[in-house]
């Protein structure tokens, strides 16, 4: 018979691996604690944007018509121990308030919520991104609390999927890591993986620290490789070279690769910026925080590149105030294909030169109603080209494909000033410049 599997917490990774492990074709309850998510993802609706999804989530949902309903939701977590063979923990980590450590208090409470009702073996397994030794704890208290005892066991099963991506991340992730203390442990998890190991995803076994730390360290380097260009890029402008051609160029080298050298304004979302403080911040209480103290310098490269965005703005204003001038942003989400704009830096870009004041217009197209929820004194339009309307300069903060097909002519005629810079490195200066704009971006010569 086919295990049975749960989704603790549904959040971005938990509704994408619970609508996943149904296309799987695995029997899923997935539950959260908010019940107006519940009550969402029960009428097969995604609380946020990504590709996709909504569609995987229709096909599954129980009482949708013409689903298979192998997928449903509940509140109740005795509803949960009843029913799961494995019980994968999808809660968040959020970076504590005022602090760099992660916040482990919805991993807690989600592992001391379910313990009580796992009467009988089990396997719980951690998805979230968790300061390393985290498994080690929570395995000590499951068997300490269960009344499974040992036989509720752990695993941890790091999850790599990108916003904008997660649903063919999960369905056909690159590889898969498992930390796991016993062959069990390991059989069933190959048993959840059998359809993509059977595909060719490598399936990585390892011990609990390991898998922890595969997560922190692969997110650590991707900050790297993104501040390391734009660290490139700075030096580029100082020198008068061009750091897209310098990426193209050094990308060849497959021991560099090409991804992740986009320069410009740097990364942002609720993974990278966090994950490395408080892989920081963990580092620090293990004693080796010497060891990542470059780590530091990648989140003030990244950090600085926001504020050289609003004085690249401000010198191609002329210098001086912001105060009367009218700056259109194009961009609010943390990255294109996402409504996300946690710490993004199109959203921070925007935030400074408004509080600075400017009068700022943005638009977006799928991040507008979480900018306005988290920066309401914003001016935002519904279309590019009425942010565009009457404005000075032109900032282009999130690489949509919509803004790569603009057309510049179009724009010049309704801007007060045709002057754009862009803060990702996305658009095409030639074409631009044709259309008699003024362009600028990062770390490339001027004309
Ligand atoms: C990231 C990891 O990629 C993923 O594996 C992990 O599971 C979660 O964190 P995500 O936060 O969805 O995923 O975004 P990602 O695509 O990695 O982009 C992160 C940020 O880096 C974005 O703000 C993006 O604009 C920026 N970025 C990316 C650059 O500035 N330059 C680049 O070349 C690439």
């Amino acid at each position: 018979m086919s295990l049975k599997i749960t989704v603790i917490g549904t959040g971005y990774l938990g509704a994408t691996h619970a609508a996943a492990m149904a296309e799987l074709g695995f029997e899923v309850l997935g539950l959260d604690v908010v019940p107006e998510k519940i009550a969402m993802l029960q009428r097969g609706e995604v609380p946020m944007y990504e590709p996709g999804l909504e569609d995987l989530l229709r096909k599954h949902v129980a009482g949708i018509e013409g689903s298979t309903g192998r997928l449903r939701f509940t509140m109740d977590f005795a509803e949960v121990g009843a029913f799961g063979d494995v019980h994968f923990v999808c809660v968040n980590t959020p970076q504590r308030h005022g602090e760099y450590a992660a916040d482990m208090s919805y991993v807690d409470s989600a592992i001391a919520s379910l313990a009580p009702h796992l009467p009988g073996p089990t396997l719980v397994v951690g998805k979230s991104t968790v300061p390393v030794g985290s498994a080690d704890r929570l395995a000590t208290y499951l068997a300490e609390h269960a009344p499974a005892g040992a036989d509720a066991e752990l695993a941890w099963n790091p999850e790599f999927l990108r916003e904008g991506f997660a649903v063919g991340d999960t369905l056909h992730p690159d590889r898969i890591v498992v930390g796991v203390r016993s062959e069990r442990a390991e059989k069933l998890l190959r048993e959840v993986y059998a359809t993509p190991v059977g595909e060719g995803t490598p399936f990585v076994v390892t011990d609990f620290p390991t898998a922890e730390l595969v997560k922190t360290s692969a997110n650590s380097f991707l900050a790297t490789k993104i501040s390391f260009i734009n660290a490139m890029a700075e030096v580029c402008e100082a020198a008068g070279g061009d750091v897209v051609k310098l990426a193209e160029a050094i990308g060849y080298d497959d021991r560099i690769g090409r991804k992740f050298l986009r320069a410009g304004i740097g990364f942002g979302g609720g993974c990278l910026p966090k994950d490395i403080r408080a892989f920081l911040a963990r580092a620090g209480e293990l004693g080796a925080d010497q060891a990542l103290s470059f780590l530091r310098e990648i989140d003030s490269i990244n950090m600085r590149q926001r504020g050289q965005m609003v004085e690249l703005a401000r010198e191609a204003l002329g210098g001086g105030s912001f105060l009367g001038k009218r700056v259109a942003v194009l961009g609010a989400s943390f990255k294109p294909d996402s409504d996300d704009v946690r710490d993004s830096p199109a959203l921070n870009v925007a935030g400074q030169i408004h509080l600075q004041g400017g009068q700022v217009t943005v638009y977006d197209p799928k991040g507008m109603g979480n900018a306005r929820q988290v920066f309401p004194t914003l001016g935002y339009a519904d279309s590019a080209v009425e942010a565009v309307r009457g404005a000075d300069v032109v900032l282009h903060l999130t690489e949509w494909q919509e803004f790569r097909e603009l057309d510049p002519a179009a724009l010049g005629e309704v801007a007060a000033t045709r002057l754009i810079l862009d803060g990702r490195n996305a658009l095409d200066p030639e074409v631009w410049r044709k259309a008699g704009w003024s362009f600028r971006a990062m770390g490339r010569p001027t004309a």
